[in-house]
């Protein structure tokens, strides 16, 4: 029988503190991949304990437009009470840890730490060793998972009628309609001017090889009966995109939040000349009232933080942080 790993008490208390900040967010997963470097300092209550995953993104994969070819990534787990304290003793031994590794330093390469968005009292140390908060992995829980909200003495703010949502409906000219397989090359196309757009942002990169990945991934998410993909069509053009993975696809974020069933949210686009007119509202819409009819609990979706657009179009629909994604480039660069 293994021994006990001395890591596992740490990330059970750190949980127990974690639950009290944000319900949302998971157990410790102790069968997630890592390069077996023990990582931890202090003691008891005190205690951090990390574990290093090194990952390398397949080549020609999608993987590699959504960020570093090869990556570096930290779970950390910090006991409390002095959160700074024990993460920045962490991250300094992560430090050590990845100085002595064979090409930490190239160009490619990025240290991850992907942290607890409500975690605030992490933020100093993680801005003050070199990271930046670029993307957010966001929640939504579907109404009828919602806890009973606390009486308000103001009135619920008026929303448009269901009917105004769907699709189809009269709109200009706007029409916004189920992708079927023969679309895969427009949201291929649209998908790419996603991350040609989100490439500002500090994470996700344009490669010479990401239109085909689009076009492989869109066959996947086109494939079968009634695919969760939405096309906005103004005078017959495509004009906006929505594509999300039901739960079945979605189980490698899942382990990421406690509810289930959850799906995944995997491509919004609206062309910059429709912006700001509702079209992105009308897709989401669809796709919530389809996901919540489903018994899809929680969905999930990664935005960049630095997006002037994406903060709040979606907390504007129901999305608040859940997980940050904080990086360092090169992988060598941590303070
Ligand atoms: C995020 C995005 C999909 C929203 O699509 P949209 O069609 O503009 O969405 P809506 O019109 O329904 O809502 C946009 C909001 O911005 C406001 N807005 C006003 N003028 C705007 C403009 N010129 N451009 C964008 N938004 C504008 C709208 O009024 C609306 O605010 P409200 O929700 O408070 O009413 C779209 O901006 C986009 O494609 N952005 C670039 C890619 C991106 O960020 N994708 C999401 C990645 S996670």
């Amino acid at each position: 029988m293994a021994a006990p790993d001395p890591a596992d008490g740490v990330f059970a208390l750190a949980e127990r503190r974690l639950l009290r900040t944000d319900p949302l967010l998971p157990g410790p997963r102790p069968d997630a991949p890592h390069c077996g470097t023990p990582l931890g300092v202090g003691h008891e209550a005190s205690a951090a304990a990390g574990r290093c995953e090194h990952w390398a993104a397949e080549p020609g994969s999608l993987d590699l437009s959504w960020g570093a070819a090869r990556r570096f990534q930290l779970s950390a787990a910090i006991a409390g009470p002095d959160v700074a304290a024990g993460l920045g003793q962490l991250l300094t031994q992560w430090r050590d840890h990845l100085a002595a590794l064979q090409g930490t330093g190239d160009e490619g390469t990025a240290a991850i730490v992907t942290w607890p968005s409500r975690d605030a009292d992490g933020v100093l140390t993680l801005l003050r060793h070199g990271f930046d908060p670029l993307e957010v992995l966001a929640a939504r829980v579907a109404p009828r998972r919602r806890t009973a909200q606390p009486p308000t003495s103001q009135p619920p703010t008026s929303q448009p009628p269901i009917s105004q949502l769907r699709p189809g409906t009269p709109d200009g000219s706007l029409r916004v309609r189920r992708a079927r397989p023969r679309d895969a090359d427009v949201l291929a196309r649209l998908a790419l001017e996603l991350i040609r757009f989100d490439s500002r942002f500090g994470a996700i990169n344009e490669r010479p090889d990401t239109l085909a990945a689009l076009r492989r991934e869109a066959d996947g998410l086109l494939a079968g009966p009634q695919p969760w993909a939405w096309l906005a069509e103004r005078d017959g053009e495509p004009v906006g995109l929505l594509a999300a993975q039901r739960p079945e696809a979605a189980h490698w974020i899942a382990p990421m939040v406690r509810m289930a069933p959850a799906a995944y949210l995997m491509l919004m686009f609206v062309h910059p000349a429709e912006r700001g007119g509702g079209t992105g509202g009308r897709l989401v819409s669809e796709f919530h009232r389809v996901a919540d009819a489903a018994g899809v609990a929680v969905t999930l979706l990664h935005y960049e933080q630095l997006n002037p657009f994406s903060v709040p179009f979606w907390s504007r629909h129901g999305y608040r942080p859940l997980w940050t994604t904080w990086q360092a480039t090169p992988a060598s660069a941590i303070g």
